[in-house]
């Protein structure tokens, strides 16, 4: 594919995002979206996850996995969530259009993640039974999560460093990877509208708040119920940030083979309301007013 024919806007330092159906991606991982967008059929009991990028997905790919694999979900103990559960365009689809990753397993429903917004996906999922997990987190700490992880990555690069009020205006603007964020979780939230059966909606504060109530919403929602509530507090104890990022596969500071960032740089704080420490005033009302105009306009309190 050539990318000189898409659209292209600076984004940190010399580097640039190309937009593809409306959305921006990072230049390498246009050609990998196309072959999820082509080639992707899912079968009637796939399972996806889908998050924008800093909306907790290791987290959730973590409770995911030990939900549906309760028998081995010690394994995130020696193996780093996003090795356990794929992202469709960075690891599935990433070298070759019909990979053999896609090879059904003997028991259970795949498990799969993606970036990839539902206006990309329309066809891929309208035409299919699987479920959809979206996950949202408010825009101010997604913000500031994005903001650590990306002067993380850009580490190497010392003139690359992303100044906040410079973050804060890319994100407004929507000029983000995966972004505009409100384009994504707005039109998931179609989907959900479409396909309420479906599509389960989660939100990061929800899940903090109350890990357990959603573990069990999350089982009943795979059909996969709980019978016991030891296994599910065992699950939300084994999946917190406490415990995930102590693992030495998780502190590992090399890096992994479909991005170019440490393990370690998926697990910072792990809270909510950072962005109190992080953002100003007149940020925070920005965000606010996109929000308000955005979502709630739309009757989706959510986001502030
Ligand atoms: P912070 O940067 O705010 O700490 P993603 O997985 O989508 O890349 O999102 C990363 C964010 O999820 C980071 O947020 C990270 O610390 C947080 N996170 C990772 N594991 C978590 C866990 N077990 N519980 C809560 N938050 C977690």
């Amino acid at each position: 594919m050539d990318l000189s024919s898409l659209p292209r806007e600076k984004w940190v330092g010399d580097d640039y995002l190309v937009q593809l159906g409306g959305f921006w991606f990072l230049p390498q991982f246009v050609k990998k979206n196309k072959r999820v967008i082509n080639n992707y059929n899912p079968l009637p009991n796939d399972v996806i996850l889908v998050t924008f990028p800093k909306s907790g997905t290791t987290w959730l790919k973590s409770l995911l996995y030990s939900i549906l694999n309760r028998s081995s979900r010690h394994k995130l103990a020696v193996e780093h969530p996003h090795d356990l559960v794929p992202f469709l365009e960075a690891q599935v689809f990433a070298e070759a259009d019909e990979p053999p990753a896609l090879a059904a397993p003997l028991d259970g429903p795949r498990l799969f993640a993606t970036h990839l917004p539902y206006q990309l996906l329309t066809k891929t999922l309208d035409s299919s039974q699987c479920k959809v997990i979206y996950l949202t987190r408010n825009p101010k700490d997604l913000l500031v999560s994005f903001w650590h992880f990306v002067n993380k990555w850009n580490m190497e690069k010392p003139n690359q460093s992303w100044p906040l009020d410079e973050a804060t205006d890319k994100f407004c603007d929507g000029v983000i990877p995966c972004g505009p964020y409100y384009d994504h979780v707005l039109g998931y939230r179609e989907l959900s509208l479409k396909r309420p059966k479906n599509v389960m909606f989660v939100n990061f504060e929800g899940m903090l708040e109350d890990p357990h109530g959603y573990v069990k919403k999350l089982g009943d929602f795979l059909e996969c119920p709980f019978e016991e509530e030891e296994e599910v507090d065992d699950i939300v104890k084994n999946c917190s940030f406490e415990m995930l990022s102590s693992y030495d596969v998780n502190k590992s500071k090399e890096s992994t083979t479909w991005f170019p960032t440490p393990y370690n740089s998926f697990f910072r704080k792990g809270k909510v309301g950072d962005y109190k420490n992080y953002l100003s005033n007149e940020s925070v009302q920005r965000i606010d007013t996109l929000t308000k105009e955005r979502f709630h306009s739309l009757g989706f309190m959510y986001g502030i």
